[in-house]
Formats: structure tokens, C-alpha cells, sequence
């Protein structure tokens, strides 16, 4: 991504970010709990081919949204709702020289100005837990085409935390976040009314150093950890960050959520 195409960050807007729009800030491209293995899990179970019209809802840099318009050859579009993410996407898609296949443009899960069923495949990974989440879920299968299939990862307890991991994780680290436990997730979906629901589960590797490599691989990981230590605000938002996320880490999974929508 070339500096020139997204907007350089003050000292006090990196420490007004949120830990997502930090790590895409410092380059990170997977940023989502489970990883690149969870969107491995939600291509194996979307089908994907050539042709199929796909939306990634909260697309973030777009990482997901160019794997699966350069490995299966569907046609993406890939909405945000923030700038600072649509920026980093659209240059990322600019440089995999995908702009025809992968469409970026602003948009809220809440909201999608997508007509019923526009879609083949609606994909979500890691947003539904930041809003309401009943809600979000209706939109997802309302713009997904009957028959077509809805994936979602999201985060969940994995067993039950104590006091302290769950006030730094929701309150402090990931303030306004939801989630609970995989049976909630499954209930919320299918309340929703997704059928043949499917749901794979594993623990939260995305800030481990062996998630980390297995995310970004070596060039990258170095890359991400030059691009903290070359400013002093990003190391101390990091150096404030990570060992909160460390309290919770042993105590939270990835869980990915898979189902049709009813004919
Ligand atoms: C944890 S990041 C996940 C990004 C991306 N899906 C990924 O897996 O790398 C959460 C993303 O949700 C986006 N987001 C938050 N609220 C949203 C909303 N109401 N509608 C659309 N996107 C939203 C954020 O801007 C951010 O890019």
C-alpha cells in the first residue's frame, strides 16, 4: 500500500483508534480472531466459484475480499463503514490489480442499500458482535439470494472468563463489543432464520507469534513490527495494548457460523 494513498495519522488519532484500525494502520491484513484459517473454513463452506456475486460485509483492508475474487473468481463487492479501512482497501485492490473483480464502497450492516437477495455469498467476518446484533444478522440473509449461503466469523468465550478478562476485553480493550457463547451465536443466526446451520470453532490465535506468522508470514510480521517501533505513538498504543489482550487471550476462541438461506 503506498503511503501516498492514505491519509497520514497524528500522534493523537492513533491513540483514538480502535485496536482494528490500529493493526491495519501498522499494516496488518488479517484482522479477524481465527485468522487466515477462518476464512480458509468460510470459503471451504461458501462453495465459491467463478462467477458467483460475493459481498464482504466489514470488509476491513480487504484481505478476504481479494483472496476470493483472485482464488475462486467471483465477482466482490466489499463495503466498510470506515474511511480509514475503505482507504487502506481500495489501495490494496488498486496494487493486487483487482479493480475490476473487487468493488469497495462505504456501507453499514445495519443498513445495506443492497435490494433482497442481490447476492450469492455474504460473507462477515468479525462485525456482527459490534452492533445490534439480531439486526445484523436479518440484513446479512435478507441481501443473500435464496439458496445462497451466509458466513460469519466472530469471537466467543471460549470457556468461561473471569471477571477481570471480560471487563479488560469488553470494557477496556474492545469497548462496546458483544458476544457470548457458541450456542448464543448459533441461536442468533438462526433466530435470523439461516437454515442447515454449520459452526466450526478454535482458539483465538491472531495475537499469538505463532498466529501472527501463520497470518502474515515473515516479511510481513517484520514489516508490521518495523512499522510500530518507527513511531513512538504506535508503541505506546501497543505497548498499552498488548498485555491486555494477553488477560483474555486464554479464554477466547474463533468460532465461524455457516447456513443457506431458506428457499
Ligand atoms: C475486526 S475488523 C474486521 C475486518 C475484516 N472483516 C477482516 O476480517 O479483516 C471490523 C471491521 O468492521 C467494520 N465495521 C464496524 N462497524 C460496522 C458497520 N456498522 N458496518 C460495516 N462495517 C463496520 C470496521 O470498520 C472494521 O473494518
Amino acid at each position: 500500500m503506498s503511503a501516498r494513498t492514505v491519509p497520514r495519522l497524528t500522534a493523537t488519532d492513533v491513540a483514538a483508534l480502535d485496536p482494528y484500525a490500529f493493526f491495519a494502520v501498522l499494516g496488518k491484513r488479517v484482522i479477524h480472531p481465527g485468522g487466515r484459517r477462518a476464512t480458509d473454513e468460510l470459503c471451504r463452506q461458501a462453495d465459491l466459484r467463478e462467477g458467483l456475486q460475493v459481498l464482504d460485509v466489514a470488509c476491513g483492508v480487504a484481505t478476504t475480499a481479494i483472496a476470493v475474487a483472485r482464488r475462486f473468481g467471483a465477482q466482490v463487492t466489499a463495503v466498510d463503514i470506515a474511511p480509514l479501512m475503505l482507504a487502506r482497501a481500495r489501495a490494496n485492490v488498486r496494487v493486487a490489480g483487482l479493480e475490476g473483480k473487487v468493488v469497495v464502497e462505504q456501507g453499514d450492516i445495519l443498513a445495506l442499500r443492497f435490494p433482497d437477495g442481490a447476492f450469492d455469498r455474504v460473507f462477515a467476518e468479525a462485525v456482527t458482535m459490534f452492533v445490534d446484533r439480531p439486526r445484523a444478522a436479518r440484513e446479512l440473509i435478507r441481501v443473500c439470494q435464496p439458496g445462497g449461503h451466509i458466513l460469519a466469523a466472530e469471537f466467543f468465550w471460549r470457556r468461561p472468563p473471569t471477571a477481570e478478562a471480560r471487563r479488560i476485553f469488553l470494557g477496556e480493550v474492545c469497548p462496546g463489543m458483544q458476544f457470548d457463547t457458541l450456542d448464543d451465536w448459533v441461536a442468533l443466526y438462526q433466530a435470523a432464520r439461516l437454515s442447515d446451520v454449520q459452526v466450526t470453532s478454535g482458539p483465538f490465535e491472531m495475537m499469538t507469534p505463532a498466529g501472527f506468522l501463520s497470518d502474515e508470514g515473515l516479511m510481513y510480521s517484520l514489516a508490521i513490527i518495523g512499522h510500530t517501533v518507527s513511531r513512538w505513538s504506535r508503541l505506546r498504543k501497543m505497548a498499552w495494548l498488548m498485555p491486555r489482550m494477553a488477560r483474555a487471550v486464554p479464554y477466547l476462541g474463533y468460532l465461524v457460523v455457516a447456513g443457506v438461506k431458506p428457499a
